[in-house]
C-alpha cells in the first residue's frame, strides 16, 4: 500500500500503528496520518481497505486512523528528504492534478480508444483535461481525436495542442505532432524513457483537472520511468473479457505495484456486443474484467461494449463519447463519473503532506549552499485552508 504523496510503502514508513485480526477474520487496522485533515485520508482508507480486503481468509476491514507521533513523523521527514535530493524531474503539472496512466500488459486492447474517449467524457462535464501520448513510436492520439498540427514552443517549452469539447477542452501532446521526417530522426537516437521525460517536464501543461497518459503495450522502462518521474500515477488497467488476457492485465498490474505506482481500477473492454435488435452475444467470453478487478484487489469501473462505432469513430478521429445519448457516450460517461467521484476525485491539497514535500524540497535546495541540508522548520500542522 503505497502512501500517494510520498510514493513508498505505508508500512516501511512507519504509518501503520497496529494490525489486529480476530478469529472471524476480521481486520482493524491502524494508520498513523502526517494531520488529521488530510485530503488523502479517505482514499488512503479505502486502499488500505480494498488490499486488505483482497486477502485470503478476511471476511472484514475496518481501518482508523489517528495522527502521527514524533517518531513517525521523523520517519516520514526522513523519507521526504530522501525524495527531495533525488528530486523527481520538476513539472508544471500541478499538484491539483490526478494523473492515470492507461495501461495494458497486451497490446490492441483498446489503451488509446479509452484514454481519448475518457478523456472526452471528462472534458464533456467541462473539465480541462491532458492528454499525454506515451506511445511514442506507436502513437495513434491524433488520429483519433482528429487533431494535427505541430507542436509550439514557447519559452523553450512545448505547447500542447488543444481541442475544446463543450465547456472543457483537451490539452494534447503526442509525438505525431513533433514526428515530421527531421525531428523523427532526431528523435530515434533519443531513448524513449527520456522522450516521455521530455514530455512531462519540458510541457506548459497549464492548469489541468486530470492528466491521462496512453501507455504502450506490455510493461517496459516507459512504466518504470513513469513511476520515478511522476510517483502520484495512478495506473487503471484495461482488459478484455477472456480469461487469457486477465493473466497478462495482471502483470501489469503487478509491475504497477513493483514500481510503486498505485492500481487504481480496472476497465474491461470489447465486452459483450448488443445488435440492433437488443441481442447480446459475448463474443470474446465473459467476466475477464471483474475477476482481474478482484484479483488484483481493485473495483471494476467499468465495462465498454465490443461496437463497430468505437473503431469506426477513432478512424474519423470523432471518439464515439462525443455523441451524447449513445450507448457507448454513455459507458464512458458512466467511468468518467466513478473517476471523478471515486477513483481519483479531484482534491484540495491545502493543508495536506504534500505541502510538506514541497517544504523539504525548497528547505534542501535553500541548505545546499552550506551543504547541510536542513529539515525545514515549519511545523507538520496545516496552514489554515
Ligand atoms: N469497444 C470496442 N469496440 C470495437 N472496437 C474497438 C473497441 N475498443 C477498441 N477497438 C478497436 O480495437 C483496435 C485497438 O484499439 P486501440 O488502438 O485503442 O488499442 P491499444 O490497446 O491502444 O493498442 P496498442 O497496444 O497497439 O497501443 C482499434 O482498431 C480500435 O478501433
Ligand atoms: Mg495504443
Amino acid at each position: 500500500m503505497v502512501d500517494p504523496e510520498l510514493g513508498a510503502d505505508i508500512v516501511e514508513l512507519g504509518m501503520v500503528n497496529t494490525v489486529t485480526v480476530d478469529d472471524a477474520g476480521r481486520v482493524e487496522v491502524e494508520v498513523a496520518l502526517t494531520v488529521a485533515g488530510c485530503p488523502l485520508r479517505a482514499q488512503i482508507q479505502s486502499d488500505v481497505e480494498t488490499h486488505v480486503g483482497a486477502l485470503t481468509g478476511v471476511t472484514g476491514v475496518s481501518v482508523r486512523t489517528g495522527v502521527m507521533d514524533a517518531e513517525q513523523k521523523k520517519a516520514v521527514m526522513a523519507r521526504a528528504r530522501l525524495l527531495a535530493r533525488d528530486p523527481a524531474p520538476a513539472t508544471d503539472i500541478p499538484d491539483t492534478a490526478r494523473v492515470i496512466a492507461i495501461a495494458s500488459g497486451k497490446g490492441g486492447v483498446g489503451k488509446s480508444s479509452v484514454t481519448v474517449n475518457l478523456a472526452v467524457a471528462l472534458a464533456r462535464r467541462g473539465l480541462t483535461v491532458g492528454v499525454l501520448d506515451a506511445d511514442i513510436w506507436g502513437f495513434s492520439v491524433p488520429r483519433l481525436l482528429g487533431m494535427q498540427g505541430e507542436v509550439e514552443a514557447r519559452d523553450k517549452k512545448m505547447v500542447p495542442l488543444e481541442r475544446k469539447i463543450g465547456d472543457g477542452v483537451l490539452r494534447v501532446l503526442s509525438m505525431g505532432f513533433l514526428a515530421d521526417e527531421d525531428s523523427a530522426i532526431m528523435w530515434r537516437g533519443l531513448i524513449l524513457n527520456r522522450a516521455v521525460q521530455q514530455f512531462l517536464e519540458d510541457v506548459h501543461w497549464g492548469d489541468l483537472d486530470y492528466l491521462l497518459i496512453d501507455m504502450p503495450p506490455g510493461t517496459g522502462d516507459i512504466q518504470m520511468g513513469l513511476a520515478r518521474m511522476l510517483p502520484r500515477t495512478e495506473v487503471v488497467v484495461v482488459t478484455t473479457p477472456p480469461v487469457a488476457a486477465q493473466k497478462v492485465a495482471a502483470r501489469s498490474a503487478d509491475m504497477a505495484r513493483k514500481g510503486y505506482l498505485r492500481v487504481a481500477g480496472v476497465i474491461e473492454n470489447m465486452s459483450d456486443f448488443t445488435c440492433e435488435h437488443g441481442t447480446s452475444y459475448s463474443l470474446f467470453g465473459s467476466g475477464g474484467g471483474a475477476r482481474l478487478a478482484a484479483e488484483v484487489g481493485v473495483p471494476l469501473i467499468g465495462r465498454i461494449p465490443l461496437h463497430p462505432s468505437v473503431a469506426a469513430g477513432g478512424d474519423a478521429g470523432t471518439p464515439v463519447a462525443l455523441e451524447a445519448g449513445s450507448p457507448l457516450a454513455d459507458a464512458f460517461d458512466a467511468i468518467a463519473e466513478a473517476v471523478i467521484t471515486t477513483i481519483a476525485p479531484v482534491v484540495a491539497m491545502d493543508g495536506c503532506s504534500v505541502r510538506l514535500l514541497e517544504r523539504v524540497e525548497a528547505a534542501v535546495s535553500a541548505g545546499s549552499d552550506d551543504d547541510r541540508p536542513s529539515v525545514p522548520q515549519a511545523p507538520l500542522e496545516p496552514t489554515a485552508p
